[in-house]
């Protein structure tokens, strides 16, 4: 198994080029089931989730030629409908497929996705909504098998709370479902939004992109056709690099960023003491000598997003008083409190509120990384920790950030990734 080996102390410079956004680029790449022709995706990070969805798509049939950033795809040869058991347990957004091959093949199993690191992260608002458009379910032998033979049929969705993947599953459903299907109380996000925009790009008809009210008039079956899509710029990777910048006290540059999918982390850079420049699609961080404390709350966009959390505690921890921290979003998403503990940061839990006073100094360690944010929170406390940090179980990592040691060594980090040697 890998590890990054860091040494802290060192200054960043330079500039960085933004990925693909992963949780934008995963909806997409299941939304072109809902096509039977060729297509092309671009800007896709080059990430192992990415990877495993495209997989998922191969075993269902489907024509994957994947090279780095560029997919081309090709649907019209999907001969099954089933998304099995090994591929789900790897990346629980593979549920994202039941939306759209419920909707184009009136039938599907998938897997039902376990609980995960960060919470229990149930799937019933997907099940429900489905089944408001008509769709049969049952959960037998660790599937959902979800039947609607004469297809989906639009429907008034009231969601009880905001759920990225639910929205995403059925505006996927409803576009090629007979009606229309209303969504009140949708997911706003960036990754919703882009999603929203190529099916309306295929020629349905979606209003209120970008709101909380989502109005999508389905084909009634017949498939769609898209252009090649562009994925937007990681705000998530685009934030982690902003709290490197800041962390370090170093001025850094991001390209091929969108400033307003960042805007929360910056408001709270901001707050902390750090500056900006803001060109076209880059951004300039400078770094404040001392970083003030932070009080915040995750909660949807466009509020401060629980991706962000890990990093930001991160922050907080070399900061010159005491902050506050409220996860609102995930029940365990805090896993990373007791790795940063250990590279001396003085954090106290209590339910869903960390309370994290300012360290004048972290010594590094050997810590786990526990889930994909949590780990990159651990190297960014690893950036400015005295001594060697061993982060381990990076496969989490590996999952979501595009060449992260790679990207953190060309800004001048002292990083590299070894193997474990047993
Ligand atoms: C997406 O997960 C992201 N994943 C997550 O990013 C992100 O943390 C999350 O949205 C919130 O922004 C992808 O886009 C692939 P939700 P998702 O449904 O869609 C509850 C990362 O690090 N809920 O919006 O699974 C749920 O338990 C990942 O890149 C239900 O109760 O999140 C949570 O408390 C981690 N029932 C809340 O809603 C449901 O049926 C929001 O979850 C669905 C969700």
């Amino acid at each position: 198994m890998d590890y990054l080996e860091i040494i802290g102390g060192k200054k960043l410079s330079g500039s960085v080029t933004i990925s693909g956004a992963k949780n934008a680029a995963l909806p997409i790449i299941a939304a072109t089931i809902l096509s039977d022709k060729p297509l092309k995706l671009t800007n896709l990070p080059n990430v192992v989730d990415i990877r495993t969805l495209l997989k998922l798509l191969t075993m269902l049939g489907g024509y994957v030629k994947h090279h780095e950033t560029t997919a081309e795809i090709d649907n019209s040869t999907i001969n099954s409908t089933k998304a099995v058991y090994e591929i789900v347990s790897q990346m629980r957004a593979s549920i994202l497929v039941l939306g759209p091959l419920l909707a184009r093949f009136g039938e599907c199993e998938v897997s039902l996705p376990g609980g995960c690191a960060i919470g229990q992260r149930p799937i019933d608002l997907h099940l429900k909504a489905l089944e408001a458009m008509g769709a049969h379910i049952e959960i037998k032998g660790g599937y959902v098998r979800a039947e609607a033979k004469n297809g989906l049929r639009g429907a008034k969705i009231i969601f009880d709370k905001i759920t990225v993947g639910g929205t995403e599953n059925i505006v996927m459903a409803a576009a090629l479902a007979h009606g229309t299907t209303t969504i009140i109380n949708a997911a706003k996000e960036p990754e919703v939004v882009q999603l929203c925009e190529m099916i309306a790009s295929a020629g349905v008809n979606i209003q209120g992109i970008g709101t909380n009210e989502l109005t999508i008039e389905g084909t009634g079956g017949k498939t769609l056709a898209f252009d090649t899509i562009e994925i937007i710029p990681d705000r998530i990777e685009a934030g982690t690099y902003l709290c490197a910048g800041a962390i370090t006290q170093s001025t850094i540059t991001l390209n091929k960023v969108n400033h307003e999918h960042i805007r929360a982390s910056i408001d709270k850079l901001e707050s902390m003491g750090c500056t900006f420049e803001l060109a076209d699609d880059s951004i300039t961080i400078h770094p404040s000598d001392t970083l003030n404390p932070v009080n915040l709350i995750t909660i949807e966009y466009p509020g401060f997003p629980t991706d962000m959390q890990a990093q930001f505690m991160a922050l907080a921890v070399m900061a010159n008083g005491e902050s506050l921290i409220e996860e609102r979003l995930f029940e365990n998403r805090f896993m990373h409190v007791s790795e940063l503990n250990r590279l001396g940061a003085d954090i106290w839990l209590k339910g869903s509120t960390a309370a994290v006073k300012g360290v004048d100094k972290l010594y590094g360690a050997d810590v786990m990384a526990t889930d994909l944010r949590a780990s990159s929170a651990l190297v960014l406390a690893a950036l400015v920790a005295e001594g060697t940090t061993h982060v381990r179980r990076i496969y989490h990592l590996d999952r979501g950030y595009d060449n992260l040691e790679g990207k953190l060594a060309a800004l001048g980090a002292n990083i590299v990734r070894k193997k474990e040697r047993h």
